[in-house]
């Protein structure tokens, strides 16, 4: 067995751009090998795995499945472990994110944001259970600090975040000793790419920031370093969230 295949394997769904980009660099610095998960964003996946393939050969892998798709999903898990026989850290960070006011919301809806937020995460701890155990794995969910806040006109989205909070910590029970759960909330780290870019949302983007109690955004290394600690580091942690937010929720 060569230096390179006993390196530790993170899986990170939704890792091909914002967020999830940044987590899959910050665990390839690390000395991770990276499997990155998409759906739409192929070609950001390419792009992101052969940059860090130049840095390191065989050190990255992308993966395409719409986790809407319930066979797709069923088998995803076992589509990572193939890429390096392992699975030692599995990221939960896929989500869909959208307004869906009460009166509008639909079930097609409901089970979008849920599918993404809530039971990809399940179901890929379900499959990577026995790899994570063997390896003395974690597993990091990204939830939102808006889940104890409330979010008007969010309702099923901050529904499957509390839903991937709940099982933050029925798993760490459940899978204790061998495996940590943890999760990481964030509060606004990057404006969402669909929200209009003509000045409608200025506003609420002040109040929003106006709310913070160190007075700006996070980025994404905020979140991808409290990731890789609760992982890597925090070894007599589990079942925790940890709130990376610069203070929003004490406002
Ligand atoms: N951005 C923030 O300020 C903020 C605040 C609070 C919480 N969070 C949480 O932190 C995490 C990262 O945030 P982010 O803003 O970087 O996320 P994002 O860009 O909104 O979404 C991450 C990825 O999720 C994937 N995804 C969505 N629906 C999917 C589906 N049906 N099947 C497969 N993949 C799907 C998409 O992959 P493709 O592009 O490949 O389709 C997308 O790139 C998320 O869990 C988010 O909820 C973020």
């Amino acid at each position: 067995m060569s230096d390179q295949d006993r390196l530790p394997v993170v899986f990170i769904t939704g890792g091909a751009r914002r967020i999830g980009a940044d987590m899959a660099r910050t665990f390839h610095q690390a000395g991770y090998r990276v499997i990155i998960h998409c759906h739409r964003s192929r070609r950001e996946a390419d792009a992101l795995a052969s940059q860090l393939n130049g840095e390191r050969s065989r050190s990255c892998t992308a993966i395409t499945a719409d986790l809407n798709d319930e066979q797709a999903l069923s088998t995803l898990g076992e589509t990572a472990l193939s890429c390096y026989q392992r699975v030692d850290v599995l990221v939960n960070n896929a989500s869909s994110f959208y307004a869906t006011p009460l009166a509008s919301l639909t079930q097609t809806q409901w089970l979008d944001l849920m599918n993404s937020n809530a039971r990809a995460g399940l179901f890929l701890a379900q499959q990577l259970a026995a790899s994570l155990t063997v390896n003395g794995g974690s597993i990091v969910n990204l939830t939102d600090i808006n889940v104890n806040r409330g979010m008007a006109g969010f309702s099923a989205y901050t529904m499957a975040k509390a839903a991937l909070g709940a099982m933050t910590r029925s798993l760490a029970r459940e899978l204790a000793p061998h495996v940590r759960v943890n999760a990481v909330s964030p509060g606004a780290i990057l404006w969402p790419e669909h929200v209009a870019d003509d000045g409608s949302q200025d506003a609420e983007q002040a109040r929003i920031l106006a709310g913070i109690a160190l007075g700006r955004l996070g980025t994404p290394a905020d979140i991808a370093r409290t990731v890789l600690f609760l992982a890597r580091d925090a070894v007599y942690m589990t079942g925790q969230t940890i709130r990376v937010d610069g203070g929003r929720a004490l406002s």
